[in-house]
């Protein structure tokens, strides 16, 4: 295999040899290699300073990788300022605090992610009845009709994590990515959370990649499970194939309590 991402049929994105080190030294990534195909959901396991975090951002070229080539279907090896912003507009992005403006209603916290599509000049003039409809059928799909014209900061934590998915589906997205999106819920709400992802996941055919603290929620909602340990890939496979011994390689001596 040359030194460059390659893409299967079903695959949207692919990494090849990506490695990341900040700018003070610390390599938060080793030279990593995976593809990311539709309809299938990724856990980002691993302890805190693993690298989950640093990964999604780099899948969306938040971070820049410092070597290594991303390709994503449909743009080819991302390269250019047009490719790179592209890219960017196919992938969305769920955040643990929801990143929401309070005062504005849920609707049009949802309408924001549209602002991406819209020159300077067409977002003066509005959002078209095309993308309102769309965004209150994203609403919708989270259970969050009726609540659309309420203000952000009078819903709960777990209704204002759905506004964000809403938020993100009204983007049409070809690849959703979500940092710990479940971090600050309860059981109820996080499974609410979780099972909408998943079955956006699979009606929607596009890749899902969630980092997640919680072993529970990845084992029952997974596809896939990516274990990380110091910037590296140390586990990749189902959930059934996660044994005590991949545990150990991902957690180390933290394994036991997080089991
Ligand atoms: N902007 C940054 N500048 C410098 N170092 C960073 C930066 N962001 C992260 N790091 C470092 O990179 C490594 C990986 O961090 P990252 O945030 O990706 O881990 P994580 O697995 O998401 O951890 P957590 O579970 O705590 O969110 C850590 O050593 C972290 O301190
Ligand atoms: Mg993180």
């Amino acid at each position: 295999m040359d030194g460059s991402a390659k893409l299967s049929a079903t695959d949207i994105l692919s990494l090849h040899g990506i490695e990341v080190v900040y700018p003070n030294g610390t390599r938060a990534l080793n030279e990593t290699t995976c593809q990311f195909a539709d309809g299938e959901l990724t856990v980002l396991l691993g302890p805190s300073g693993a690298g989950k975090s640093t990964l999604l951002r780099t899948l969306n070229m938040l971070t820049r990788p410092t070597s290594g080539t991303i390709m994503a279907s449909g743009l080819g090896t991302l390269k250019t300022a047009g490719d790179i912003r592209a890219h960017r507009r196919d992938t969305a992005m769920i955040f643990q605090q929801h990143q929401l403006i309070g005062r504005m209603s849920a609707l049009r916290n949802v309408l924001v992610s549209r602002l991406g599509r819209h020159s300077v000049w067409s977002s003066m003039i509005g959002f078209s009845m095309a993308e309102r409809h769309l965004a209150l059928e994203s609403l919708n799909r989270v259970g969050l009709f009726d609540k659309a014209l309420i203000r952000c900061d009078s819903l709960s934590g777990g209704q204002q994590q759905r506004v964000g998915i809403a938020r993100a589906l009204t983007q049409e997205p070809k690849l959703i990515l979500a940092d710990e999106p479940i971090a600050s819920l309860d059981p109820a709400s996080s499974n609410r959370v979780m099972t909408i992802l998943r079955d956006v996941c699979r009606e929607d055919r596009i890749p899902v990649i969630v980092s997640l603290h919680q072993l529970d929620f990845a084992k029952a909602y997974a596809d896939r499970i990516i274990g990380l340990s110091g910037g590296e890939i140390v586990f990749d496979g189902p959930p059934e194939t996660l044994t005590d011994n991949a545990l150990f390689r991902i957690y180390g001596a933290q394994a036991e309590t997080s089991n």
